[in-house]
């Protein structure tokens, strides 16, 4: 894939040909300098943005413009792919709780169902329940990245797009959440993290360095 940004008369080139398979059970570690287009590439992957050359396949399906309309591509991303950000992006007006809670409504859950299911996951990632009926503005940067974490698990997609998930994480939830990742891909989940930090490396099946627009292997478990 390639991929160029413009702003007015300027470009900068950022992907130059990245290729990159990956497959189910999988836990892939993308390292690179700050500026080398990670989180460019998290997004073409996890299809929130399209490559100018080449393309992504998702589960078989390749994904382009001409393929799938902006509300198809929702539904499919809603369907099958995780997405855990830097920004977090949760609703700012809502608990914990609720955050989970009404994403997974809208995956078509039971108010029963959804209740039960939000409440495991945050447990899981020891957001406790004095700290789930809190509005997410009231917690600290580390428990909203593990709400947002929290979020994407408890959809149960396939695929889970993780742009520096540890980044505001102290070393025990670190491991806590990679140690997760880990053991659900042993059943099949597969993981594309987009990190600098160095705890995460033995976790990781397969680690790529991303420099000078292009992806170069550090690492694969045989
Ligand atoms: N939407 C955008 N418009 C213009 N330039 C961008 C945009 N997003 C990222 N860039 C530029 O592309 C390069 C790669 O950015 P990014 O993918 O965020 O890298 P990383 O996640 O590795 O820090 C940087 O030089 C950045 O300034
Ligand atoms: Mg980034």
């Amino acid at each position: 894939m390639h991929k160029t940004y413009r702003i007015g008369e300027s470009s900068v080139h950022v992907l130059k040909g990245v290729n990159l398979r990956v497959v189910p059970g999988e836990v892939v570690g993308i390292m690179g300098p700050s500026g080398s287009g990670k989180s460019t590439l998290l997004n073409i992957i996890s299809t929130l943005d399209f490559a100018d050359e080449g393309y992504v396949e998702v589960l078989e399906n390749e994904i382009s413009p001409s393929k799938f309309t902006d509300n198809e591509l929702a539904i499919f991303r809603r369907k099958h792919i995780g997405i855990i950000f830097q920004s977090h992006n949760l609703m700012p007006e809502m608990t914990a709780f609720e955050n989970v809670y009404f994403a997974l409504l809208l995956k078509g859950y039971s108010s029963k169902r959804a209740k039960k299911r939000a409440e495991e996951v945050l447990e899981v990632l020891e957001i406790t329940s004095d700290k789930m009926h809190k509005n997410i503005q009231l917690l600290s940067g580390g428990e909203r990245q593990r709400v947002a974490v929290a979020r994407a698990l408890a959809m149960d997609a396939e695929i889970f797009i993780c742009d520096e998930p540890t980044a505001e994480l102290d070393k025990r939830n670190a491991i806590n959440l990679i140690s997760i990742m880990s053991n659900l891909a042993f059943t099949g989940k597969t993981f594309i993290v987009a990190t600098h930090d160095e705890r995460l490396m033995p976790f990781f099946t397969s680690v790529y360095k991303l420099e000078d627009g292009v992806l170069n292997l550090v690492k694969k478990e045989v």
